[in-house]
């Protein structure tokens, strides 16, 4: 069933959103710097190999929709927040899960869109027996400052060594691990 949060639905991610998610990347990438390297294929990067669940915001149920946003949950299996993750929790991985991809569109933003895509992604973590995990870019304060509120513990540093990701001689990423709170 769609969520509805001040106008904006939350709903199941289709294949038929892709160039709307890539879209909405564009932007964040130019405004925000996230991603931090532009993929090569842009559609893939935000549906990545290990996705299990992904949702977009829309601004409108109708037939003018517009997504403004989207987020996903990946397996944590080789994912760089699973040591910090298992040594805080005690949980193998299949009872973790990444949240990932976060995005709201900058014309979108401050009215809850963030906050709203967090809860769903957290609460469908929770409903199947997972606790969520996820990384950050250090360098970014905002999407950390949503996290907290929300009522995520910081757990640590980790990086991300990108060669082989294809985008050439690029440095590690820097990033903080977030552990949801505990499942009510
Ligand atoms: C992070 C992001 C998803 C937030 O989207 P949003 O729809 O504006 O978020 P919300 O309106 O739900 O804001 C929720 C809270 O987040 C915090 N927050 C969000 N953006 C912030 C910013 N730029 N600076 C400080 N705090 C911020 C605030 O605490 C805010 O609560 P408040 O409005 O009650 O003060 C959005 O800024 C974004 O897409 N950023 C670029 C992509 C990115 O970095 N994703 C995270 C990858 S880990």
């Amino acid at each position: 069933m769609p969520k509805d949060n001040d106008g904006v639905i939350i709903r199941a991610k289709l294949a038929t959103d892709d160039d709307a998610c890539v879209a909405v990347m564009e932007r964040t990438h130019a405004v925000d710097g996230y991603p931090r390297y532009w993929p090569a294929k842009p559609a893939k990067f935000l549906r990545a190999q290990g996705e299990t669940d992904a949702w977009v915001a829309a601004d409108d149920d109708g037939p003018e929709s517009r997504v403004v946003g989207q987020v996903a949950l990946h397996r944590a299996e080789g994912e760089p927040v699973l040591a910090l993750a298992q040594e805080a929790t005690g949980l193998p991985a299949a009872r973790l899960t990444v949240l990932a991809r976060l995005l709201v569109h900058p014309d979108a933003r401050g009215r809850g869109v963030g906050r709203a895509l967090v809860r769903t992604a957290t609460e469908r973590a929770h409903a199947s027996g997972r606790r969520a995990v996820l990384d950050v870019l250090q360098s970014t304060t905002g999407p950390a400052r949503l996290y907290e509120s929300e009522g995520w513990t910081r757990l640590g540093p980790t990086s991300l060594d990108l060669s082989g990701f294809g985008y050439g001689d690029v440095p590690p990423l820097q990033l903080w691990v977030y552990l949801s709170p505990a499942p009510g």
